[in-house]
């Protein structure tokens, strides 16, 4: 009798080990297929078309204009740089005005540190700046400055207070005259909640 109990017990513990482990090798092949997935779709771009090779370069003091640009890499893939000043900008907000008020009367860009990047293996370059006095941020400039861009497509990217992109993309417009200007996307700070949705809408626009 003992033996039959052992035997049963053995039975029951055996089936029981064979059941978890087929269910823990299910849970991992669901987990490790949708995670696959999860990066294939980041890397093509959920629901944008095929849109080549991407870089991503931005200049953000106060971190909203990474935040776009990190949601843009997150829908397109692609490669990201940031471009940084080398002498940092007072974290002070009205001291920033005051710096950045005379760079702009005295018509001079930031030094910018170096970053190399072969720009000849993008197909396409999306440009984020804040809005500094109704025009992209010094430190843009000065990367644009530093960079042949002749030839590229450029698709620019705005963060603001609430002031809205036009006079920053004729700003483009006469800078970047050598380059094939795309449609801006501007994110004010009400729109800041809906950052997916407008840059999805965005990409969605300029893929077809
Ligand atoms: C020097 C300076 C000038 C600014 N000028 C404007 C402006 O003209 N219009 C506006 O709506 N916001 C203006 N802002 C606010 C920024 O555009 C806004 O906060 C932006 O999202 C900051 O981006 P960041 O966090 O990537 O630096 C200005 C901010 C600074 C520091």
């Amino acid at each position: 009798m003992k033996k039959l109990i052992w035997l049963l017990a053995a039975v029951i513990f055996l089936g029981a080990c064979g059941l978890g482990s087929s269910n823990s090798d299910e849970t991992s092949t669901d987990e490790s297929d949708s995670q696959a997935s999860e990066q294939s779709e980041a890397k093509k771009g959920e629901g944008v078309g095929d849109m080549g090779k991407s870089l991503i370069v931005y200049y953000s003091l106060t971190e909203n204009t990474k935040a776009v640009a990190e949601e843009i890499q997150k829908q397109v893939g692609g490669e990201i740089l940031r471009i940084e000043t080398v002498e940092p900008y007072p974290e002070v907000y009205d001291e920033v005005l005051d710096i950045v008020r005379d760079q702009r009367e005295a018509d001079e860009l930031p030094e910018i540190t170096k970053q190399e990047v072969d720009l000849s293996e993008y197909d396409h370059i999306f440009l984020g700046t804040p809005i500094w006095f109704g025009e992209p941020a010094l430190p843009v400039d000065k990367w644009i400055s530093e960079n042949d861009l002749s030839n590229k497509s450029i698709y620019p990217f705005f963060t603001s207070g609430s002031s809205s992109i036009n006079e920053s993309m004729s700003h483009y417009g006469e800078l970047l005259d050598q380059s094939t200007l795309g449609e801006g996307l501007g994110i004010t700070s009400s729109d800041r909640s809906n950052t997916s949705k407008l840059v999805k809408d965005w990409l969605t626009e300029i893929a077809n």
